[in-house]
């Protein structure tokens, strides 16, 4: 559908869960995060009247996200019934890798065509700096084993900052050895976020340069949107930049996203003022859902705002209750 500004809203990203095995440091508290309970988590059959209801609307493209979604019991279950659902052209999913390399056969079988897999460092102090948790072996692992199974498409996210500077010419050359697409996704000052000092796109692209020689901008869309991807002589995957801050892409913005308690968000920046949650079990049917849905997108904040809107419309929760 359109949206007042006159943007094709077709993608929505669905957080499942808000827990993580992982406590990254710029997402979640040593401590973890008060969790959601049971019952305020949408049901495996209100996430599919949201995506019924969602189709109806144009949208055709999923990201399934978390905190880590493979925490989600029966996920692969809900992937099937996304799955079957016409109108979905595309299924993709956000992990940390942990507990992935058991789950592709059942993923890929249950109609998944995508993973990104979050890897900020290759270096195993980093990756247990970053993540306070061990396992880079593992996330890796998971990573090989995608590619080797052929899931339609695989790839590596990083969030650069002064905690991996140095490991992310080592983590570009993962498209070099492999046929994924690495991106580098610019730190947000969203929850713990807002601590952090991230690295922008010219200067990792520049350092990119030096090593493996000149990148060609790509012309052609690949994925859900907002990357601008470049391709390096000899690398088989491309490297792309995600850079919500230093080139701002909300003109084009094509998505909104579901936390897992069933706020429909319209921008990573605000909170939400759209319960579907509440409005399903409130007996809505099909239809009002739909009208409602439609409403709340046509209403999508113009531009993200990050670095003016402070006080009470400003997104508060953390990261891992949104799904990045
Ligand atoms: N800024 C940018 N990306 C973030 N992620 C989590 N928090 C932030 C932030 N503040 C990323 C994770 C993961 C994706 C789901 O979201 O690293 O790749
Ligand atoms: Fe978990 Fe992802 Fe947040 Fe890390 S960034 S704590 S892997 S949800």
């Amino acid at each position: 559908m359109i949206d007042q500004y006159n943007r094709t809203i077709d993608y929505l990203r669905i957080s499942v869960t808000d827990r993580c095995n992982f406590r990254c440091v710029y997402c979640m508290p040593e401590e973890g995060v008060a969790q959601l309970c049971h019952h305020d988590i949408l049901t495996f059959d209100e996430i599919i009247k949201i995506c019924k209801s969602a189709v109806k609307l144009g949208i055709h493209r999923i990201k399934i996200t978390g905190g880590e979604p493979l925490l989600r019991k029966d996920l692969e279950h809900l992937i099937r019934m996304i799955h079957e659902i016409d109108g979905i052209h595309e299924l993709t999913m956000t992990t940390n890798g942990y507990y992935l390399e058991e789950r592709l056969e059942a993923l890929k079988e249950a109609g998944i065509t995508g993973i990104n897999i979050s890897i900020d460092t290759l270096d195993e102090g980093a990756f247990e700096n970053i993540t306070r948790h061990e396992g880079l072996e593992k996330v890796v692992s998971s990573l090989r084993k995608a590619i080797a199974i052929q899931i339609p498409s695989v790839k590596v996210n990083c969030v650069p900052m002064k905690q991996n500077e140095k490991d992310l010419c080592q983590i570009a050359a993962l498209a070099k050895e492999y046929p994924v697409h690495v991106r580098f996704i610019e730190m947000m000052p969203i929850g713990l976020g807002e601590l952090f000092q991230g690295i922008y796109q010219d200067k990792i692209l520049s350092q990119l340069e030096r090593i493996y020689g000149i990148a060609r901008p790509c012309r052609e869309r690949l994925g859900n949107g907002p990357a601008r991807y470049y391709s390096f002589p000899e690398f088989q995957g491309k490297i792309g930049f995600i850079s919500a801050m230093s080139h701002e892409f909300c003109e084009d913005c094509n998505r909104i996203r579901l936390t897992a308690d069933g706020d429909l968000k319209l921008c990573l920046n605000y909170g939400s003022r759209w319960n579907l949650r509440d409005f399903i079990r409130s007996g809505a049917s099909e239809k009002q859902l739909t009208e409602y849905m439609y409403q709340a997108i046509y209403h999508k904040p113009r531009r993200h705002g990050f670095l003016e809107i402070k006080g009470c419309e400003k997104e508060i929760r953390k990261m891992a209750g949104i799904g990045g």
